[in-house]
């Protein structure tokens, strides 16, 4: 088995020893200002606000899908392959909620007038299976839209550069399934016939270290990156040492683009 299959974080979260933990990382993730900036944004673009009826793949908590609901007044189909993540999104009011796999959607092809999946693609076995089911159950002219962070173009300031680009390798090629796919989710709509593809870049700049500490775990990767192997124990050490050296020289800076990628279907013969 690759490293990269090992079921971990969000590929698996009723499997982890706290589920409840990863709802927790949502609430975090989604309470800021950077994430729900482009999340209204991805919902623009995915023309929620002409109503009619919406698929969120990998929904989580399924703030955004009620937020869909209340802000542009679509209606939802909120699924997550996680029991964990349903649960929490059914007890916050989302009334149609699905534990299901996005390998296999469970809805009649041409369903709905759009679907989308944010920062689910790089955490699935198989994205272009994911993808060819929401084109399934997506009507002819309806909206397909897709936001993930694109790890390939992470830059952190420590005083090693070379032991930064070894880290956050590790964190693109191996931390998570496909962490470096972002970047080419719009040649996987066009290769799949979909047209005014449109494509927006956001970067995400983290100079609070203590945001990236415990928001994104950055402090830590140098070490779970040697407990898998990937790394000297002692880089790992002097990673943490640079790290901290940089938040106390004021100088902490590591920043990541998300890529926002929406593209409309053909229209039926
Ligand atoms: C990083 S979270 C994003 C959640 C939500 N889209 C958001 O933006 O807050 C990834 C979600 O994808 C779900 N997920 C992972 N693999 C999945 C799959 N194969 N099918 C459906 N959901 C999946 C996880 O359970 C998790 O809730």
């Amino acid at each position: 088995m690759h490293d990269r299959d090992v079921a971990h974080g969000f590929t698996s979260v009723d499997t982890q020893p706290r589920p409840t933990d990863w709802v927790q990382v949502l609430d975090r993730l989604g309470a800021e200002p950077f994430y729900a900036a482009y999340k209204q944004r991805l919902q623009e673009l995915l023309h929620a606000g002409g109503g009619g009826l919406f698929l969120e793949v990998g929904a989580g908590t399924g703030d955004a899908a009620a937020a869909v609901r209340s802000r542009w007044g679509a209606e939802v189909v909120a699924v997550d392959s996680s029991v964990t993540m349903i649960t929490q999104a059914r007890a916050r009011g989302l009334p149609h909620v699905a534990v299901a796999d996005g390998h296999r959607l469970p809805f009649a092809a041409c369903r709905f007038d759009g679907a989308w999946a944010d920062r689910v693609l790089q955490h699935v076995a198989d994205p272009g299976r994911v993808l060819d089911e929401m084109l399934r159950v997506v009507r002819p002219g309806g909206r397909v839209a897709l936001a993930d962070p694109d790890y390939d173009t992470q830059v952190l300031d420590i005083d090693d550069q070379d032991l930064a680009r070894r880290v956050l390798r590790f964190r693109a090629d191996v931390g998570l399934r496909n962490g470096s796919l972002a970047h080419r989710h719009a040649g996987l709509l066009a290769a799949r016939g979909l047209h005014d593809i449109t494509l927006e870049a956001r970067t995400l700049v983290v100079r609070d270290a203590s945001a990236a500490d415990n928001v994104m775990g950055l402090r830590t990767w140098a070490h779970t990156a040697a407990a898998r192997g990937h790394l000297d124990p002692m880089d790992a050490d002097r990673f943490v040492a640079q790290f901290d050296d940089a938040v106390r020289a004021g100088r902490f800076t590591y920043a990541v683009t998300f890529f926002l990628t929406v593209g409309t279907l053909p229209p039926s013969d």
